[in-house]
């Protein structure tokens, strides 16, 4: 896996940025002036979840989502690493 594709949807606005599979989405939507929401960036508060429309994330941590949660898309963004080439996250679907 060389290049990573990210496609952010927030607040009704897509932005496709350059990824990296050692930074969480959220730091790299940061990085790219995306308004992605957060708070404690420690898996626990909520803030940033986010609806994986492609693509797979590996999560660090995980104290909130269940795994029909994690079935059906949902991720936080704080803790999740791409292990795939393109995806598509949709943060205002959550
Ligand atoms: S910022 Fe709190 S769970 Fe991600």
């Amino acid at each position: 896996m060389d290049s990573i594709k990210i496609t952010f949807k927030v607040d009704g606005l897509e932005a496709t940025v350059e990824g990296d599979k050692n930074k969480t989405l959220l730091d790299t939507a940061l990085e790219n002036d995306i308004d992605a929401p957060y708070s404690c960036k420690g898996g626990a508060c909520a803030t940033c979840i986010g609806r994986l429309k492609s693509g797979t994330v590996e999560l660090e941590q995980n104290y909130i989502l269940t795994d029909g949660e994690i079935e059906d898309g949902l991720i936080i963004t704080c803790q999740a690493y791409p292990t795939s080439s393109e995806l598509f996250l949709d943060i205002d679907d959550n």
